[in-house]
């Protein structure tokens, strides 16, 4: 990967804000943006949408599917092939299969390619599980930003509610630590901090002040200021 071209790794548990804070991050720095959760929740789709099911026993079948995967993103919205995805993905349901898929190494394997291909000028802002500690081992900057369950568990409820999605928060709060629990106990690429990443407790903050602090970071980085 080409090391001049700057990344910044956000990664942490689920329903943490290291979507919305990444997102935010990029925007104000004129970042490309990659939500590499999306990869795992893309292929999972299109295993199902292919008839397999998500398990060791299908492994290699998925993997080529993720090999090959004919996503496009245009519009704001997620296509694969003719299909708009950007809804189906998102639903609990799609989450907990995405975790599921991810435990699989030669899936994770078939996705490295193309998450380094957002690598480019004038710099990334990485959404994940792994981003810091596998796939942009040399970022200059690692962040892991969680929330306590309480809290995470409160702000996808809220989320849901705003949709007009019915929802128990406590069915949500099970669902959350079950899925943390698979993504930190699988063999390849666990969910946990990068040895060089700062840890960012947002459970006490708003967005705004999330995304402010690493900016703060991002620029005390830089030899001139930023
Ligand atoms: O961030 P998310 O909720 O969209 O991620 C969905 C699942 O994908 C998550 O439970 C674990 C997996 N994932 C991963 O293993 N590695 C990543 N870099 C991103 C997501």
């Amino acid at each position: 990967a080409p090391r001049h071209i700057p990344v910044i790794c956000i990664d942490g548990p689920t329903a943490s804000g290291k979507g919305t804070v990444a997102a935010a991050v990029a925007q104000k720095l004129g970042y490309r943006f990659l939500d590499s959760g999306a990869m795992y929740r893309i292929t999972a789709h299109a295993a199902i949408r292919a008839g397999l099911a998500i398990d060791a026993a299908h492994e290699e079948q998925i993997a080529a599917l993720a090999r090959e995967l004919p996503v496009h993103f245009h519009g704001g919205r997620i296509w694969l092939d003719q299909d708009d995805v950007s809804d189906a993905i998102r639903t609990e349901e799609a989450g907990m299969n995405a975790s599921r898929v991810s435990a699989l190494p030669q899936v994770r394997t078939a996705l490295i390619d193309l998450q380094h291909s957002f690598q480019r000028l004038p710099g990334l802002v990485a959404d994940g599980r792994d981003m810091g500690t596998v796939i942009f081992p040399q970022a200059p900057l690692k962040v892991f930003l969680t929330a306590s369950a309480a809290c995470r568990a409160e702000r996808r409820y809220k989320q849901l509610i705003s949709k007009g999605i019915s929802a128990n928060i406590d069915t949500l709060r099970a669902d959350l630590e079950a899925r943390d629990a698979r993504d930190q106990s699988r063999a390849v690429a666990p969910l946990k901090p990068a040895e060089d990443a700062l840890v960012l407790d947002n459970s006490d903050l708003s967005i705004d002040e999330a995304v402010d602090r690493v900016i703060a970071w991002w620029q005390a980085r830089q030899p001139f200021g930023a």
